[in-house]
């Protein structure tokens, strides 16, 4: 798993927070340090020593015409600096405090909250950078509650339930694929509402995430208000559009609930068409209930262009929402 393909800001964010965690580990210990120093006589002059060894270990390599040889002058003064840390110890300990009272506590024991063992990024960093994706995903609680492990295929009809058993096999194995050579990056889901649309691209979203990928969640409505508010506003805005170009996911939920005119037309081909050329990834879903009605809906750039490049998946049933209810009263009767 590679770190670099999270987002700038997400790395940003999130190596702030690691040298903040580490920075605050190290100026707490100075403290406890500081307050020993007061309180326990004899570790200022131990630590003042020990502090020097460096300098003495650099002096002796740089003596010259001494009989001992360097290495055992070197080991005498590891040996001087073993019985200063040992005494230290046993100091502190007389006096009621723990041995390694005054050493950094880092969170993480196994980077020392550096976020690498070695080159290899820490579990904890992974950690971190997947979190900050999710906050940064725009999926907010959906991320938590939405997953392909508690999508119930069992909430269809009988009828509908093999196309929706296809269409989760096929959803998870784009998700699992999504990157490789030669594999489709592209997906639309169309079907009334309530069917598990938004559902499944948010556990694709919650896999690619996982995977260490720089995903964008929103919906049609919302990305065109961010075109309309940056493009037409008396004032200087924050440009966040940025994002539904760069990100290696882009999830666009509710196409077609937006109004339609020239200018979010001309944004959607925009994002849809420079997303295609540059090779990344989009999920679209869609209440709109066939190609037709997207035909009826956008112009023909914008239609031949989605057809031509995703894979579209009809969604079949009744709403999942009506039906969780259903079973509800009458498990309750
Ligand atoms: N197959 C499913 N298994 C479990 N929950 C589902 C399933 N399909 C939909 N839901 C739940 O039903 C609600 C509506 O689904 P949603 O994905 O928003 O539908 P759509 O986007 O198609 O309108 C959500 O809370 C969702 O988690
Ligand atoms: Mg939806
Ligand atoms: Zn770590």
């Amino acid at each position: 798993m590679s770190v670099i393909s999270y987002s700038i800001d997400v790395r940003k964010k999130v190596k702030e927070f690691f040298d903040e965690k580490q920075k605050k580990a190290i100026e707490e210990a100075q403290e406890r340090r500081n307050e020993v120093h007061l309180r326990v006589p004899g570790i200022a002059e131990i630590d003042d020593a020990l502090a020097k060894t460096g300098l003495k270990v650099y002096a002796e390599a740089l003596k010259k015409g001494n009989p001992v040889p360097l290495e055992d002058r070197i080991e005498a003064l590891h040996e001087e600096n073993r019985e200063l840390q040992s005494a230290r110890a046993d100091i502190l300990k007389e006096a009621g405090y723990s041995a390694d009272y005054t050493k950094p506590r880092y969170e993480c024991k196994k980077c020392n909250d550096t976020g690498y063992v070695g080159i290899d990024p820490c579990e904890c960093l992974i950690k971190a950078l997947r979190r900050e994706s999710y906050l940064n995903s725009g999926l907010g609680a959906m991320l938590t509650d939405q997953s392909f492990e508690n999508f119930d295929t069992s909430l269809y009809p009988e009828k509908s339930r093999k196309m929706m058993e296809f269409i989760l096999s096929q959803t998870k194995k784009y998700a699992e694929d999504f990157g490789k050579e030669d594999c489709g990056k592209n997906i639309m889901f169309y079907g009334g509402t309530g069917l598990g649309k938004t559902h499944l691209s948010t556990a694709v979203a919650k896999k690619l995430i996982d995977r260490g990928f720089y995903v964008v969640y929103d919906t049609a409505l919302n990305i065109m208000h961010t075109f309309e508010r940056e493009r037409f506003s008396k004032i200087d805005v924050p440009v966040t559009t940025d994002k539904y170009f760069e990100c290696d996911l882009l999830i666009i939920d509710d196409l077609g609930s937006e109004f339609a005119n020239s200018f979010t037309h001309a944004t959607l081909y925009n994002i849809l068409n420079t997303r295609l050329c540059a090779d990344k990834g989009t999920v679209i879903s869609t209440n709109l209930s066939s190609i037709d009605a997207m035909r009826k809906a956008y112009d023909e750039r914008i239609v031949s262009r989605v057809i031509g490049s995703y894979r579209s998946f009809g969604f079949v049933g009744e709403d999942i929402r009506l039906n969780t209810r259903k079973q509800n009263l009458s498990g309750n009767k």
